[in-house]
């Protein structure tokens, strides 16, 4: 039975098991599709009700159909139930933290809690550190449809 992350103030997330999800990270990356690039990626990302969700790069001979590990991750949050993300971190072949691409990064803020750390090259960082200014949901409300 997974643990429930313990939320502080404004959806911020405490005692991140950053080890758990690194491992769960890397597990994915071995089981990327990344014949033409040869740069495997594994994701991990811990939600708000204790699950783990991963994903990995699934690229294709139609190289711009490229399937990115965060997309992975996102269909895995939706086919195990739904939620919101709190912590995040992709890894490279040598298990190496990489940070997510500009795609990513919008594609992860449309399911992340506010306030979301992601494990950053430079550290740990929020998600509106990386994606300052989003554009959301709510910025479709804003006009007369
Ligand atoms: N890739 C990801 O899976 N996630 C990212 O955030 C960056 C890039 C993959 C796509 C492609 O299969 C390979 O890394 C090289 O770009």
């Amino acid at each position: 039975m997974a643990a429930v992350p313990r939320t502080v103030g404004e959806g911020v997330v405490a005692d991140i098991d950053w080890a758990r999800l690194r491992t769960a990270a890397i597990d994915a990356m071995h089981r990327a599709y990344a014949p033409y690039s040869r740069f495997k990626v594994g994701a991990a990302a811990l939600v708000s009700d204790g699950r783990v969700v991963t994903g990995c790069n699934v690229e294709n001979a139609s190289y711009g159909l490229t399937l990115c590990a965060e997309c992975g991750l996102v269909s895995d949050l939706h086919r195990s139930g739904g939620g919101q993300l709190v912590a995040f971190v992709c890894v490279n072949g040598d298990e190496e933290t990489i940070m997510p691409c500009g795609r990513c990064r919008q594609l992860l803020s449309e399911h992340a809690l506010p306030g979301m750390r992601l494990q950053a090259t430079s550290g740990v960082r929020t998600i509106e550190e990386l994606l300052p200014d989003a554009f959301g949901p709510r910025d479709l409300d804003e006009v007369g449809r």
